[in-house]
């Protein structure tokens, strides 16, 4: 399956198949020099794999985890890029989760002011999320996400074979991305959700296209984020919170599953049930401990308060969605709806 972004310039194709990795220099131009970005944690064999199809590929391989997302991996990539004499006419490739696709992605946009960059997400939430948009990024000074670059990848691959050696968790993790993108867009694709009683019975292939879809088609309507690029927030505002909350702790969440709890609370009771049924499939918990006041703080401070209220999406049917503007009080009473 092909999804194409249609930006009005730096339009890109993502190929979803089973199998394209191994055959990505059918795909990309790997005739040249070739930078693969990944990290300790995905298998080895991955870019064991990419490195053959490359004419001449260096191998960056970062510690894996949010950790190394900031500018000192950023430097070293440049560093390694200079190094190993790129030209504006060679590429960088990212093969990894999100972590790595945000540093690959910025770093190729600010090497020689740009040099193309290919995405090959190796995790469902790079996958169904993170490789549309062109969002590239490092945290900095503690700020996720603070520096970094809008930057259209040339072409996006998608094998969901990779996804085979992903843990339980992290699939779940970023199946909730696309449970979101179903909940607010696609009751269709949410009733493929409800139907699974575990990750196997998906059609992972479909769903991936589907949601990426929704992404590249709500991307190509808001590509700087503007406005509508907000409805990809639905159980953001307050997921953002409780993971902020529980972050450096030894029950840190995942972003994903904290965006699941943060679903159920911004919508009305019975699609509230609908999406508890598919996170408990999912294992995803529904409430849990964490600092209340921590996670309040951490909600009306990082978002922008118009005046007194934050816009937040909320869902009273599935397959659609409204903007609400909340006040902290009512986001306080949401919030406390999560608490264990
Ligand atoms: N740019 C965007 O629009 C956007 C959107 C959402 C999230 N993000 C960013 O994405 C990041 C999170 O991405 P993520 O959830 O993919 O996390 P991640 O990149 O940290 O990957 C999760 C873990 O899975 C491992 N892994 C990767 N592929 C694997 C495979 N095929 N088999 C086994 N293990 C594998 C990684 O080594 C890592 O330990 C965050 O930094 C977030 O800010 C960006
Ligand atoms: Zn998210």
């Amino acid at each position: 399956m092909i999804v194409k972004v249609n930006l009005p310039i730096n339009a890109y194709e993502i190929k979803i198949e089973r199998g394209i990795l191994k055959r990505a220099d059918e795909e990309l131009n790997l005739n040249r020099r070739v930078m693969i970005v990944t990290d300790d944690g995905v298998p080895s064999e991955y870019a064991d794999v990419l490195k053959t199809k490359c004419k001449d590929a260096s191998l960056f391989v970062l510690k894996h985890g949010e950790e190394s997302k900031n500018l000192d991996s950023f430097a070293a990539i440049e560093k390694a890029l200079l190094e190993n004499n790129f030209s504006r006419k060679d590429c960088v490739v990212a093969l990894g989760g999100g972590v790595v696709g945000d540093l690959a992605g910025f770093a190729a946009s600010c090497f020689m002011r740009g040099i193309d960059f290919y995405n090959i997400p190796t995790t469902v939430l790079s996958q169904v999320d993170s490789s549309v948009g062109g969002k590239t990024a490092v945290d900095f000074n503690g700020v996720k996400n603070i520096v970094g670059t809008f930057y259209q990848p040339k072409k996006v691959l998608i094998d969901p074979n990779v996804l085979n050696t992903l843990s339980d968790r992290q699939k779940a993790n970023g199946l909730v991305e696309a449970i979101k993108m179903a909940a607010t867009f696609d009751e269709e694709l949410f009733g493929i959700f409800e139907k699974a009683e575990k990750f196997d019975d998906l059609d992972i292939e479909y769903v991936i296209g589907k949601a990426i879809q929704i992404k590249a088609d709500v991307v190509e309507k808001d590509e700087k984020e503007a406005g509508l690029r907000k409805v990809l927030n639905f159980g953001h505002t307050l997921g953002h919170g409780v993971e902020a909350a529980l972050q450096d702790t030894d029950r840190a969440l995942l972003h994903g599953e904290c965006v699941g709890m943060g679903m159920t609370v911004m919508c009305d009771e019975d699609v509230k049930e609908r999406i508890v049924k598919i996170l408990n499939v999912l294992n995803i918990p529904v409430k849990y401990e964490f600092d209340f006041d921590e996670a309040l703080d951490a909600v009306t401070h990082d978002k922008k308060l118009n005046g007194s209220t934050i816009s937040t999406v909320y869902v009273s049917k599935i397959g659609s969605y409204e903007l609400r503007d909340m006040t902290k009080e009512e986001l306080s009473s949401r919030l406390k709806l999560l608490l264990l």
